[in-house]
């Protein structure tokens, strides 16, 4: 009968070949650093200690190593006192440590419950006010190595734990892409800072992505967050409609569709916002899709059957296509090659300067070229800059490639877009007859109508959709500003305005009009007109500078540099968990010069560490910014002002 994992033995050969000499020095440019983040506690706590190299490294007055193993060559020096037992279970002085640092502990824990237990006995012997800070490998950025540890036992990344932070009632604030958390369970006050370690600035953390890599490698690389959608809510009624039988399917899995295809579609950027919705509406009529995309973790996770972001009816459409071989989800760029059609619906994203980048799409398809034969219809569905597609058609007669090309722009909402690829009229568009013919072949099964356009003017149409909403927000903002600056509410005056008048029927009502679509689209059009839209740059300034002028007026009517200010809603619109160049951060970027602290919360939103649980914000606010109208913020019993512009509360648009 074993006793179990005998742990010095695996250390042992762990690290064999890894001199202690050269571990220190590594420790000895981490320690200080994470012991000055800390705010450089007096009496630290290393819970899982090893041979001490945190401890030996930081000029504590106090330093306690706790660790299971007794080391033979343990070189901690004199200061450190040395306890070996089980941190879940040994005796620890209550209220005592300023400071605790735990490295490489959790993902060796039992269970969610002992580490539950374990946060619980960080807390019992953690002083008020006190710092504990958490470093460890994190799952989402290293899956492949995690388990190649025989004492890995836990999976965690950066969000569960913070989910374990909130359950366990520690406060904190958690790095975005490395397992590293500095928390003050405690807050000594109120109002201001309770530690100089939680202000309200997101640049205190900004140093855990160097504290990293050095740790070894399953600390994995840095890569963007994605957005677990765990916490939102159920889809309402209205699923898709049951398979329908495509006029042009492929056969069963591998059979050829007629045309040498063992695919009918395969969607590049199928992953995202627009593809994957267009991908399981594709599968849902009977069309055999693949979705290729270059994320690995979206890809796996749709593979799964999980929605990497909120979608309506989309989680119950995924679930029940993805066991079937309608719907395929690859990185693997040869995919591309397989299918009759070739969706491209990758984003067209703005650059460092604001210029939205012409040649987004076309880089895309450039690297695709070897992908792509004769006989295929290729479909461009990503917001271009005017004349992309010409000189995509160029790229691919220059290639010598015989492919039908044709655009039809997405003019999706997020959040509808199953419900509206099933409603709304689509713009099919191309230059030749058998392009126009294919498209239509291929939307035909999901739209209800179809309206041809000529190339450039389709470009241009989508373009207008988009501006020409974004002006009608501008406007109406700058309305409300006049009004507001009149001492008026604008809710009334719009309400009356608009009543029995269908002429002004499609007033908008004020808000912070944002998202990845609507500013972008409004640059490429300015930028596509020589700069000259006089109309498309002040709704630009208007828009954009709602924030500006939101926090203007409160500095003039509430001393907020004496008051925390809690900002409700990070998604840039309603019910949405997509943050993309949402106004509320903004806004918070703002507050952050002006206010003594800014807290934020978001219910969809899982990609920002840095919300607070919404009664927290509610209990420690002293004045609230409804910035995205959830509805869950309609129904707030508090008695501190409320600034709603969206009128959410229906008491009228005041700033
Ligand atoms: N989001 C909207 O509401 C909306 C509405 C209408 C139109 N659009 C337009 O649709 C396009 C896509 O927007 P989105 O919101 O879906 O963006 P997104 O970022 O959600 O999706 C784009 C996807 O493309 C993938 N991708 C990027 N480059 C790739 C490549 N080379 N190979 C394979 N995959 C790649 C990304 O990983 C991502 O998953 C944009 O042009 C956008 O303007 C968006």
């Amino acid at each position: 009968m074993s006793d179990g994992l005998d742990y010095g033995r695996l250390y042992e050969f762990r690290f064999r070949g890894v001199e202690q000499e050269s571990r220190q020095i590594v420790w000895n440019e981490i320690g200080p650093y994470v012991w000055k983040r800390m705010g450089k506690p007096a009496r630290v706590l290393d819970p899982a200690g090893g041979r001490g190299e945190f401890l030996n490294s930081i000029p504590a007055d106090e330093r306690w190593l706790v660790d299971m193993v007794d080391y033979p060559h343990r070189d901690t020096v004199p200061e450190v006192k040395v306890v070996i037992g089980d941190v879940l279970s040994l005796d620890l002085p209550p209220n005592y440590f300023d400071g605790i640092f735990v490295s490489n502990l959790l993902e060796h824990l039992p269970s969610p419950d002992a580490l539950a237990d374990f946060l619980a006995r960080m807390r019992t012997t953690l002083a008020p006010g006190g710092v504990l800070a958490i470093m460890g490998p994190n799952f989402k950025y290293c899956a492949r190595e995690y388990f190649d540890c025989a004492d890995h036992t836990l999976a965690l990344t950066h969000i569960s734990v913070h989910e374990h932070l909130i359950a366990s009632r520690i406060r904190g604030r958690i790095g975005r892409t490395a397992l590293f958390a500095l928390l003050v369970p405690r807050p000594a006050s109120r109002v201001g800072p309770a530690h100089p370690l939680v202000p309200a600035d997101a640049t205190a953390l900004a140093g855990c992505r160097e504290s990293v890599p050095v740790a070894g490698p399953l600390n994995g690389p840095l890569m963007g967050n994605e957005t677990p959608v765990a916490a939102l809510p159920k889809p309402g009624a209205g699923l898709l409609p049951s398979v329908a039988k495509h006029p042009s399917r492929v056969g069963a899995r591998g059979e050829s569709n007629g045309m040498g295809f063992s695919r009918d579609v395969v969607i590049v950027g199928g992953c995202g916002r627009v593809g994957l919705p267009l991908g399981l509406a594709l599968a849902n009529s009977g069309l055999a899709v693949t979705l290729y995309d270059r994320d690995a973790f979206a890809v796996d996770r749709v593979r799964a059957g999980k929605m990497p972001f909120f979608e309506r009816e989309a989680d119950e459409a995924l679930e029940r296509l993805i066991p079937t071989d309608r719907l395929e989800v690859t990185t693997e760029a040869q995919s591309v090659a397989e299918a009759e059609h070739v969706i491209v619906v990758v984003g067209t994203p703005v650059d460092e300067h604001l210029n939205p980048d012409p040649s987004a799409v076309l880089n895309v398809i450039e690297g695709l070229l070897d992908q792509l034969h004769d006989g295929q219809h290729l479909v461009l569905r990503s917001t271009v800059y005017p004349g992309v597609t010409a000189m995509i058609e160029k790229l691919l007669r220059s290639a010598h490639r015989t492919i039908d090309v044709s655009f039809c722009p997405e003019r999706l909402a997020e959040g509808r877009a199953l419900e509206e690829l099933r409603t709304l009229p689509q713009l099919v568009a191309a230059r030749t007859e058998r392009a126009v013919r294919r498209a239509e072949q291929l939307f035909g099964g999901v739209s209800p109508k179809l309206i041809r356009l000529e190339v450039e003017e389709a470009e241009l149409a989508k373009l207008f959709t988009n501006t020409w909403r974004y002006i009608k927000f501008a406007a109406a903002n700058q309305l409300f500003m006049i009004a507001n600056d009149f001492g008026l509410d604008f809710a009334r005056i719009r309400s009356a305005l608009k009543e029995d008048y269908p002429r002004a029927a499609d007033m908008p009502g004020p808000g912070l009009a944002a998202g990845p679509c609507l500013l972008k689209d409004t640059m490429q059009l300015a930028a596509f007109n020589n700069n000259n839209f006089t109309l498309g740059h002040a709704s630009m300034t208007i828009n954009e500078g709602l924030p500006m002028y939101m926090v203007a007026r409160l500095e003039r009517e509430y001393d907020i540099a004496n008051m925390t200010v809690g900002i409700l809603g990070m998604a840039f619109k309603a019910e949405s968990d997509d943050t993309r160049s949402s106004l509320s951060y903004k806004l918070k970027r703002l507050l952050r010069f002006r206010a003594a602290r800014v807290l934020c919360n978001d219910p969809y939103v899982a990609s920002d560490h840095e919300l607070w649980p919404l009664d927290d914000v509610l209990a420690e606010s002293d004045l609230l910014v409804i910035a995205t109208p959830h509805e869950v913020y309609s129904h707030l019993d508090v008695d501190v002002p409320i600034i709603d512009i969206w009128n959410l509360l229906g008491r009228g648009e005041h700033v």
